[in-house]
């Protein structure tokens, strides 16, 4: 049987400056979920990618005496360089100026011309450089663009337009008939009561610079931006080039992830372009919260916290960076980030509840049994919690990481670390070694750790891929021990497994030595 697949994408970032924390927030977020479908056996297509057209684009190189295309290269390397640093496993990545994605979107223009879905016409409106958006008199908050307050510039220009406004009853139909579709809900809301107070059509095209991708049949337009952006997540797939087989495989996508001031672009424009196309839409937009820094602004210069990932990376780890992010933020809400709560997090949950649990794990089998437990266990009801809570444990997860709520999933996996940490403390197995009468309820003891840490490891994969197999090899777990069909049940690490101490996993962090040294860096 063909294995169901799953197609999940990030954003296309901008490369108009590094790559901050923020941004890796939604691929960190996106990575987790595709190997957790990796892990339940899906044909995964995950893909995120650069968004390198655009006036911004083009001003920021000439800022820097550089042509466009010089400026761009250079800082998609740093975006790329950070997803291998994170461990994004990515199997795609896409760039607006690879060549198969500019023939891709000239097609696409041209079918929506041809189709009478596009027109030209005259634009004249506000333009706000920065959001590469257009906005009319009546949009504007005091003067201002209303989406980031930065200065709009009155613009005429003869330009293609989109008949968006003719698919408002369509968008309106799909909210109503489909609410998985965008979530969390109150987004859905915010959508529904900016369509019912009116759409209007989309200028597609600028004539007002050209880093962009040429209209090939009226070449002194450019394709606008969040057009050519958009069509990212079907170009990537081969659509508009002489192989479509990925996209036949894997479109439509199961969900796109996007943060939340990009919802609009999604969840409107996105659809109504597919629908024009006589495309399928995706299943779900998702719009995630954002990552607050200092002073409560999205992003802003570092404000007494580090956000550069890597060098967060370089100190903690990146499953740590993976973890905290993952568990700290509830997926669809705003959180701020600060030094402090990253290192709280690392301290109690990483170093102390999870790590000690595997130290002390390792350290008691080999040195009662020399790192092999004996081939008889004697049980005890004081095991049963621990094994119930520990093979009920998969699907509560699964719930929740079916419904991006991350936080909560770790949360449950998290419980289990305490539950047997403290199983450890009520079974006393420094006790039990010192009575040789105890030696099979030692080992029964231990195995059951072991196997409580086989459950755990499994379903933390997916946020701490380099952990997990660090922990499997420390307990001697099999490969066929560690798949998710494995994870709900008890007793399937091989009784002769080779137990033993490894490293510490996460050191404990001095907080205030570790705060001072962080604002060092960023002096
Ligand atoms: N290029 C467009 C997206 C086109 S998708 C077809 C864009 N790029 S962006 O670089 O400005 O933002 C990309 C994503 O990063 C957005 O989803 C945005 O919400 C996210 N983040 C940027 N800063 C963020 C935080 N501080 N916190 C969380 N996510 C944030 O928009």
């Amino acid at each position: 049987m063909p294995k169901e697949t799953f197609y999940i994408t990030t954003p296309i970032y901008y490369p108009s400056g590094n790559p901050h924390l923020g941004h890796s927030y939604c691929t960190v977020a996106t990575d987790a979920m595709a190997r957790y479908k990796r892990l339940k056996g899906c044909d995964v297509m995950f893909l995120t990618g650069t968004d390198e057209h655009g006036q911004k684009i083009e001003l920021n190189a000439a800022k820097e005496n550089l042509n466009p295309k010089e400026y761009v290269d250079n800082l998609v390397s740093r975006f790329r360089k950070l997803w291998d640093i994170m461990d994004i496993s990515n199997d795609r990545y896409i760039r607006t100026t690879d060549e198969f994605h500019k023939k891709a979107v000239q097609k696409i223009f041209r079918d929506l011309y041809d189709k009478g879905e596009i027109y030209k016409g005259n634009y004249e409106g506000w333009y706000c450089t920065p959001c590469e958006s257009f906005w009319t008199e009546t949009q504007l908050v005091d003067g201002k663009c209303p989406d980031c307050g930065r200065e709009v510039k009155l613009t005429k220009e003869e330009a293609y337009f989109f008949k968006l406004s003719k698919y408002a009853d369509d968008l309106l139909k799909l909210y109503a008939e489909n609410p998985e579709f965008l979530e969390p809900e109150s987004r859905r809301n915010e959508m529904i009561s900016f369509i019912k107070s009116g759409l209007n059509d989309l200028c597609v095209s600028r004539t007002s610079f050209s880093w962009g991708i040429p209209v090939d049949f009226d070449k002194k337009h450019v394709v606008y931006v969040w057009l050519d952006a958009l069509t990212n997540y079907i170009t990537a797939l081969g659509y508009g080039s002489c192989d479509n087989s990925d996209f036949q495989k894997y479109w439509p996508a199961n969900v796109h992830f996007v943060g939340k001031e990009i919802i609009r672009f999604h969840a409107i424009i996105w659809p109504a372009i597919l629908m024009a196309l006589d495309l399928p839409l995706p299943h779900k937009i998702y719009g995630h919260g954002w990552l607050l820094f200092g002073d409560g602004t999205k992003m802003s210069k570092s404000k007494g916290n580090v956000v550069d990932p890597q060098i967060l990376c370089d100190r903690y780890g990146v499953d740590a960076i993976k973890y905290f992010l993952l568990r700290e933020i509830p997926f669809g809400s705003d959180s701020i980030f600060t030094n402090e709560a990253l290192i709280n997090r690392i301290n109690s949950d990483l170093a102390n509840d999870l790590g000690n649990l595997v130290s002390r794990t390792g350290a008691m089998v080999e040195k009662y049994f020399d790192g092999k437990l004996p081939e008889t266990l004697q049980k005890d009801d004081m095991d049963n919690d621990l094994i119930s809570m520990a093979i009920s444990l998969r699907d509560k997860y699964e719930s929740y990481m079916e419904k991006f709520q991350f936080s909560n999933a770790l949360s449950e996996v998290f419980k289990l670390v305490s539950k047997a940490n403290k199983y450890i403390d009520e079974t006393m197995p420094w006790a039990l070694s010192r009575d040789p009468q105890k030696t099979n309820r030692l080992a029964c003891v231990l195995y059951n750790l072991c196997e409580s840490l086989r459950i755990i490891s499994i379903l933390i994969t997916p946020f701490m891929p380099n952990t997990a197999p660090v922990i499997q090899q420390q307990i001697g777990a099999t490969r066929d021990a560690v798949t998710w069909d494995s994870a709900n049940k008890w007793g399937l690490l091989p009784r002769d497994a080779q137990i033993k101490k490894g490293a510490v996993l996460f050191p404990r962090i001095d907080v205030q030595k570790e705060l001072d040294e962080l604002n060092e860096c960023i002096k």
